[in-house]
C-alpha cells in the first residue's frame, strides 16, 4: 500500500512559448509571447510592437522542443511519466487567430507529439492557452478586451477537441487564469501595451483593473463554453481550471493582518476558482468592483453559460507563499508574481521566491475543502542556476530537496483526505523563464545546453534530479 493512489498521474509540465522555439516555422503566426524580449531578475522584460532583427526574443528558440520532441518524450518516459502537461501554441493552429481554416502543419505537429506520448503510455494533459495568443488579435481587436475574441478562442478549442478526440482526455482551458486578475494584462489577456513598455510591472490603476477584469470575464465565458463543447465532443474529457496558487499568510495575529490575508486569498484565488468551479462570481466580488470603480459588461446569457460550463477538476501551480501585513512600513518581498513582506520563518530562492512546502499542504486542504472536486498540482519547482561539472554531471541537490519537501506535504494532504490526482513539476526539461525570460533560471530534471547569450547546441543531459524523480515515480512516492 502506498499513500499516493495507484493510478496517480506523475509527470512534468512545459509551455509552448517557453519551450518549443521554431516560432516562425511551418506557418506559425506571431504570438504575444514572441514580442517579449529577455530580461533578468533586476530588469523587466519589455515589449516591441514588431519583431526587430538582431534582437533577442527568448521564445523564438526556446529549448527547441519542436525539433527535439522525440528525444524529449523518450526522456520523460525513461523517468516513468504517466502524464505530460504541455500547451498548444494557438498561433500554430490559427496563425492570426481569426483565420477561416486551421494550419494543417500545426495540427500535424501536435498529433505527432501526442502519438509519441502514447507510444510510451504517457497521457497528454493539454493547456489550450498558456500566456500567449495570436498577436494579430491584440492589434486588430484589443485582445481579451473584446468580446469577439471569445468566438475565436471557442473555435480554436473546438478544433483541438475534435482533432485530438482520440489522443487527449485531460485539458486545461487557460493557464493561471487569475494572473489576468491584477497584473497580467498583456501576458494573460493580450491587452495592448505601448512599444518599449514592461507589460507586467504590478502597478495597477483602477482603469487597469477595470480592463483586466473585463478581459477576464470574457475568458471565463470562453472557458465555460469550451468546457461545454469539450464534453459534447467527448463525454470522457476531463477539463480543468488552472489557478496560480496564492497562499497568503498574515504577518502577525493583528486582526488587520488576518483580514488582509483573507482578502488576498479571496481576490487572488477564489475570485477565479469560484467562477470556474461553482459557476458564479463569489459574494465579495461586488464590493471589490465598487471599491475599484469597476463596471463589467456582463449579460444574463453569460451568467447561464458560466453556470453550465463548470470544470471537472481543479488544477493549480504552487511555488511559494506570500505573507501580508496591513502595516505599510514593512519592506516588500521580491518574486515576479508574489507580493507582500518577507516571512521570517522561510528561506528565499535567488529570485526572491519563498520556499514553503507546508504552504502546499495548506493550499490543497483549502481548495479541496472549498470545492470538493479532484485536485491536481500542475506546476511546482525551484528555479535555480545549475552548473555542469567537468564530467558532464549536474548535481542539483537543492532541487531534489525542494521537490522532496513538497511531495512529503502532498502525502500529508492525501492523508488529510484531499483527492489529489496528479503532480506535474514545472519545466521538467529546462526552458525559458516566463517572468524574466532567462534560461539561467532552470527548473528541469534535464539540462538543456543553451544560455542567455544564445550560445549552446540544445543538447540534453539528465541531471541528478532525473534519477531521483525516476525512483520517486517507480515507488509511487514512497522513496523520496
Ligand atoms: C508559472 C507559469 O507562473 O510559473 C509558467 O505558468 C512559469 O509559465 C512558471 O514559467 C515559473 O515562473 P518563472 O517566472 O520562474 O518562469
Amino acid at each position: 500500500m502506498t499513500v499516493f493512489p495507484k493510478n496517480f498521474l506523475w509527470g512534468g509540465a512545459t509551455a509552448a512559448n517557453q519551450y518549443e522555439g521554431a516560432w516562425d516555422v511551418d506557418g506559425k503566426g506571431v504570438s504575444t509571447a514572441d514580442l517579449l524580449k529577455g530580461g533578468t531578475y533586476e530588469t523587466a522584460r519589455t515589449f516591441t510592437k514588431e519583431v526587430q532583427p538582431d534582437t533577442y526574443y527568448p521564445s523564438h528558440q526556446g529549448s527547441d522542443f519542436y525539433h527535439h520532441y522525440k528525444e524529449d518524450i523518450k526522456l520523460l518516459a525513461e523517468m516513468g511519466y504517466k502524464t505530460y502537461r504541455l500547451s498548444v501554441a494557438w498561433t500554430r493552429i490559427f496563425p492570426n487567430g481569426d483565420d477561416a481554416k486551421p494550419n494543417q502543419k500545426g495540427l500535424d505537429f501536435y498529433r505527432n507529439v501526442f502519438e509519441e506520448c502514447h507510444k510510451y503510455g504517457i497521457e497528454p494533459l493539454v493547456t489550450i492557452s498558456h500566456y500567449e495568443m495570436p498577436y494579430h488579435l491584440t492589434e486588430a481587436y484589443g485582445g481579451w478586451g473584446n468580446r469577439k475574441v471569445i468566438d475565436f478562442y471557442v473555435k480554436y478549442a473546438q478544433t483541438l477537441f475534435t482533432e485530438y478526440k482520440d489522443l487527449v482526455k485531460y485539458w486545461l482551458t487557460f493557464n493561471e487564469i487569475n494572473i489576468g486578475m491584477l497584473f497580467g494584462g498583456y501576458m494573460s489577456l493580450g491587452l495592448p501595451v505601448k512599444d518599449g513598455a514592461a507589460p507586467f510591472n504590478g502597478k495597477m490603476t483602477d482603469e487597469d483593473i477595470q480592463n483586466n477584469l473585463q478581459g477576464l470575464h470574457y475568458q471565463f465565458v470562453a472557458s465555460a463554453l469550451a468546457v461545454k463543447i469539450g464534453h459534447q465532443i467527448n463525454s470522457d474529457n476531463m477539463i480543468g481550471c488552472m489557478i496560480a496558487g496564492n497562499v497568503n499568510y498574515p504577518l502577525t495575529s493583528n486582526p488587520d493582518d488576518v483580514l488582509k490575508a483573507q482578502l488576498a486569498n479571496e481576490i487572488n484565488n477564489y475570485y477565479c476558482g469560484d467562477v470556474q468551479v461553482r459557476g458564479a462570481y463569489p459574494h465579495f466580488a461586488q464590493r471589490f468592483w465598487d471599491e475599484h470603480h469597476v463596471k463589467l459588461e456582463m449579460t444574463s446569457e453569460d451568467a447561464e453559460i458560466l453556470k453550465e460550463g463548470t470544470v471537472d477538476y481543479y488544477s493549480f501551480s504552487y511555488y511559494s507563499s506570500n505573507t501580508v501585513t496591513a502595516n505599510p512600513e514593512k519592506a516588500e518581498a521580491a518574486g515576479n508574481f508574489s507580493m507582500g513582506v518577507k516571512n521570517p520563518y522561510l528561506d528565499y530562492s535567488e529570485w526572491g521566491w519563498s520556499m514553503d512546502p507546508k504552504g502546499l499542504r495548506w493550499y490543497l486542504n483549502d481548495v479541496y475543502g472549498r470545492y470538493g472536486i479532484p485536485v491536481m498540482v500542475v506546476e511546482n519547482g525551484l528555479g535555480a542556476r545549475d552548473t555542469m561539472e567537468a564530467d558532464g554531471s549536474v548535481n542539483d541537490d537543492y532541487r531534489i530537496d525542494y521537490l522532496k519537501g513538497h511531495i512529503e506535504q502532498m502525502k500529508e494532504a492525501i492523508k488529510d483526505g484531499v483527492d489529489l490526482i496528479g503532480y506535474t513539476p514545472w519545466g521538467c526539461i529546462d526552458l525559458v523563464s516566463a517572468g524574466t525570460g532567462q534560461m539561467a533560471k532552470r527548473y528541469g530534471f534535464v539540462y538543456v545546453d543553451r544560455d542567455d547569450d544564445e550560445q549552446g547546441d540544445f543538447s540534453r543531459t539528465p541531471k541528478k534530479s532525473f534519477y531521483w524523480y525516476k525512483k520517486v515515480i517507480e515507488s509511487n512516492g514512497e522513496k523520496l
